[in-house]
């Protein structure tokens, strides 16, 4: 390709209501474009900003891959029809007609082909503007020392709006969140599962009933205490999000307990920093097995991601299978083991709280450690209704509130 020979399109002082990108969520407010140029094969773009002019170069390709009309993007779905593999390999050597209309960049391409470009949503995506993509999903943030959670009344979660979104924000952010002062009738996980997405099934079924159970296949489903634990180790993927929603909490015992599994990863990767490789490399077997089902994988404790970083915790005393290690990694894996483990028991990094009938947690079961103290059943009822959802879905309903929040309805 050649540099395009087209002059510099007019000025526009004014922008004149936005070209639809078809993408849901509102663009970029910018100026308008005061000049486009082609050169290098790309599109130079540039808008006044308030003492300053900015630009940006587009590829002729990326700007073709991107049209927005109906030909290109599906007019009710707004996917992407246009296969730029199809496009007649010629269409591109010769430079578009550019034209600035109302502010916004609009190309005929050497085929015919018409395209527009909101001025906002192009200044959004300047591809040499590294933090191009801001995200509203926040990054975890590991538990600082008396880790105080945050809480959302139940009726505000619900109706939507600013709670839900702080409280989706926190989820994300801390791996926990809290709703309070809900009704305890029964059932009211589903309405908060439907905010989110569809429940996450498992062996256990979709939504789950803890309460001592005559005959338990599973140790949350009798008095037991429950050491601090995720759950689904032995799945090869377990589930994101679980969703506990109280009930009935009268009976002694059953408080909750909670442990950030990043912070306490973090504390061991200081403390012994053989140890926590040890459990980030070797993968040991984890297995559920009842009448119906024997589910079973091979996982490492400790999950890095390739920057080191630490992404998922699995730790489950119950569901941690007969150990099967070369003879030299027996030990030295128990000693890493036990060391993890007493830094988990330590009040440094756990969260105590007693939950009370109308009150839910939900935390990142691949991050945050949950637990319960035994229970006397004959003192009084123990009931939770419990899910999962998936990761998916919860940032899912933080950008879809964010948008609606912000007033954009499509
Ligand atoms: C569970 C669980 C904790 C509790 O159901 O997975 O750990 O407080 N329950 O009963
Ligand atoms: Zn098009
Ligand atoms: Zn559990």
């Amino acid at each position: 390709m050649t540099d395009c020979l087209t002059p510099p399109a007019a000025a526009a002082d004014s922008l004149s209501s936005s070209v639809d990108m078809k993408e849901y969520g509102a663009y970029t407010n910018s100026p308008p474009i005061v000049a486009a140029h082609c050169a290098d094969d790309c599109i130079h773009v540039a808008w006044q900003l308030l003492d300053t002019r900015e630009s940006a170069a587009y590829p002729l390709l990326w700007l073709r891959d991107h049209c927005a009309c109906d030909a290109c993007r599906h007019p009710q779905t707004y996917e992407r029809t246009q296969f730029i593999i199809d496009l007649d390999p010629n269409c591109l050597e010769m430079a578009p007609a550019i034209s600035v209309e109302g502010g916004h960049l609009a190309l005929i391409w050497s085929d015919g082909h018409a395209s527009r470009f909101d001025a906002g949503w192009l200044y959004r995506l300047r591809p040499q503007q590294q933090a191009w993509q801001p995200s509203i999903v926040p990054a975890n943030q590991a538990w600082a020392e008396h880790f105080i959670p945050h809480r959302s009344d139940f009726v505000d979660y619900m109706a939507g709006g600013n709670a839900r979104l702080d409280w989706l924000h926190a989820l994300c952010r801390d791996g926990f969140a809290i709703l309070q002062n809900g009704p305890s009738e029964g059932g009211e996980i589903d309405q908060v599962a439907a905010t989110i997405g569809p429940i996450r099934a498992s062996n256990f079924g979709g939504r789950f009933e803890v309460f001592s159970k005559p005959k338990p296949n599973n140790a949350a489903y009798t008095a037991l205490g429950l050491e601090l634990h995720t759950d689904l180790t032995n799945w090869k993927n377990p589930p994101d999000i679980q969703m506990l929603y109280c009930l009935a909490n009268d009976a002694q015992g059953g408080e909750s307990i909670f442990a950030d599994g990043v912070a306490v990863a973090e504390a061991l990767r200081e403390q012994d920093p053989q140890a926590f490789r040890l459990l980030a490399e070797t993968a040991i077997d984890c297995r559920f097995a009842d009448e119906e089902v024997d589910l079973v994988t091979r996982a490492t404790v400790i999950h890095l991601d390739e920057h080191d970083q630490v992404i998922e915790v699995r730790f489950n005393n119950w569901l941690r299978d007969s150990l099967r290690l070369p003879p030299a990694q027996i030990m030295p894996w128990y000693r890493a083991y036990l060391a993890f483990w007493k830094i988990l028991r330590s009040p440094r990094y756990r969260l105590d709280l007693r939950l009370a009938a109308g009150e839910m947690v939900a935390f990142d079961n691949r991050r945050v450690m949950h637990g319960r103290k035994s229970f006397d059943p004959q003192t009084g009822r123990r009931h939770l209704q419990g899910c999962y959802v998936d990761y998916d879905m919860v940032e899912s309903a933080l950008r879809v509130t964010a948008r609606q929040t912000a007033g954009v309805t499509s």
